[in-house]
């Protein structure tokens, strides 16, 4: 489970960190967001290094921005342990990807709902994250795609074919609803933001999306 901060107080930052590591959180998820690959501005590596101060817990950076490669020096620097570029964004996939991992972070790649899992198969033996959007990026609180399920599914079936080991992430309207379809598709991480702290107990959202009890 990794919390998406974006959703979250931020007049209350350490508070609502420390509020869902106690709930639960195995990582947390950072929506980094530029105002021109999306619409929407968020925080850069500032924030990123305040909240490594915050917390022990893995910080996953999705960087919602164009040409990344300008910035994930400074994020890895501000304490990412992974930090995940959009394939629309990167104007060199292997290069931004190696230059994470030569870092010593680990790599991750996104790509949107209205693209398919081909958009990247030719990265998938260089990344350590398979990041399957189910909204497209800009905005918390929006409808979760089912249709991206199927990039999930083939995701799982290349992986296997090729013998590879990233993880797979979902990312948008994640939701005790949606969330068991995303992990019978073969999901392995969720992205929560809205479902989590908008609700008035962490620890029960954050189980409902695992499905444990
Ligand atoms: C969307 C972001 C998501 C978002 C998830 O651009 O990448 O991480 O915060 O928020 P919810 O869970 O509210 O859809
Ligand atoms: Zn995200």
């Amino acid at each position: 489970m990794a919390p998406s901060l974006l959703a979250c107080d931020f007049a209350r930052l350490g508070e609502e960190i420390a509020a869902v590591e106690a709930a639960g959180a195995d990582l947390l998820h950072l929506d980094v967001m530029d105002g021109h690959f999306v619409p929407n501005l968020t925080f850069g590596p500032l924030v990123v290094e305040a909240v490594r101060r915050l917390t022990k817990l893995p910080l996953d950076a999705h960087l919602m921005i164009a040409e990344p490669h300008r910035y994930v020096d400074r994020f890895v620097e501000a304490g990412a342990d992974v930090v995940t570029v959009h394939v629309e964004a990167s104007t060199d996939l292997g290069r931004d990807l190696a230059r994470i991992r030569e870092l010593g972070a680990r790599a991750g790649v996104a790509f949107n709902p209205d693209r398919g899992l081909d958009a990247v198969t030719s990265v998938l033996d260089r990344i350590d994250l398979l990041l399957v959007m189910s909204v497209f990026p800009g905005f918390g609180g929006q409808a979760f795609i089912a249709d991206v399920l199927d990039g999930v599914r083939e995701a799982v079936r290349v992986r296997a074919e090729r013998d590879l080991d990233f993880v797979i992430e979902i990312d948008g309207g994640v939701s005790p609803d949606t969330a068991p379809a995303a992990r019978d598709a073969g999901a392995e991480i969720l992205v929560a933001g809205t479902a989590i702290f908008r609700s008035d107990d962490y620890a029960a959202a954050i189980r409902a999306i695992r499905g444990s009890k």
